[in-house]
């Protein structure tokens, strides 16, 4: 049965706006948890724009379930993936000036430059998943990096301006599920999935894991509203005038 990892960044991404210490992740990543979350993703970018690394130790030190730690493949992040030790080291392709990942990570070519950057972190024990488009070429290289994961980028399905083109997007993931699990990886999709367009996985077998962040803490954002105005105005009300 496929699991829900539940991604944080954003939970820093509001603090951060303060440079503050609320929200936390970790207490965020605490409630996912006993919510039912079976992971917590944190994705410390090089800019550390919203993810710290004060987050990813506090986490890592009291989660119950798994942390997934996703990171560009630089030498920075493999020393703190060492030290850290998390379940799973996912590695994205990260530029400085996007908004969140756009695109998949190219393997194609760089599968033994890939497999030396992850040999240490094997060699702990650390399983590790690469964040690639649905392209049966990236996939068939995936493999040769030696990953027990890919992660099959969803965003193009997610963004897709026209019913058709959703479609035709799905279906390219769905093949890229199928092209993966007979290589013998396992299969994690991630990225803009909702709570609407994830129902269009619903049939589809083969799936370990959803990753998903932005619509979650959305969520949480609207839904915690009422309740978190009613307790400023009833601490109000106790006011003299
Ligand atoms: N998977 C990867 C590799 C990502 O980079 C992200 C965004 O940080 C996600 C999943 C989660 O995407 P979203 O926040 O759109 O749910």
């Amino acid at each position: 049965m496929p699991v829900l990892v539940v991604n944080v960044d954003h939970v820093a991404t509001l603090r951060q706006q303060r440079m503050g210490k609320e929200p936390e992740p970790v207490t965020a990543a605490h409630l996912a948890e006993l919510a039912g979350a079976r992971g917590i993703i944190v994705h410390l970018r090089e800019d550390r724009r919203h993810i710290q690394d004060r987050d990813v130790e506090m986490i890592a030190a009291t989660l119950n379930t798994r942390m997934h730690l996703e990171m560009a493949g630089t030498p920075e992040m493999r020393e703190i993936a060492l030290r850290i030790n998390p379940h799973i080291v996912c590695l994205v392709p990260e530029k400085r000036e996007e908004l969140t990942t756009e695109g998949g990570l190219v393997v194609g070519g760089r599968e033994k430059e890939l497999a030396a950057y992850l040999a240490p972190i094997h060699a702990r024990g650390i399983r590790s998943s690469l964040f690639i488009e649905a392209d049966p070429a990236q996939i068939r290289a995936a493999r040769n990096v030696g990953s027990e994961y890919v992660e099959l980028h969803t965003g193009h399905f997610a963004d897709a301006a026209t019913q058709d083109e959703m479609r035709r997007e799905r279906d390219k993931i769905v093949r890229g599920v199928e092209l993966a699990r007979t290589l013998g990886l396992k299969v994690n999709l991630g990225h803009g999935l909702n709570y609407t367009n994830i129902y269009e996985f619903k049939n589809v077998s083969g799936i370990s894991e959803y990753s998903i962040g932005h619509s979650i803490v959305s969520r949480a954002v609207l839904t915690g509203m009422e309740k978190a105005v009613a307790q400023m105005a009833a601490i109000i009300a106790t006011f003299s005038e």
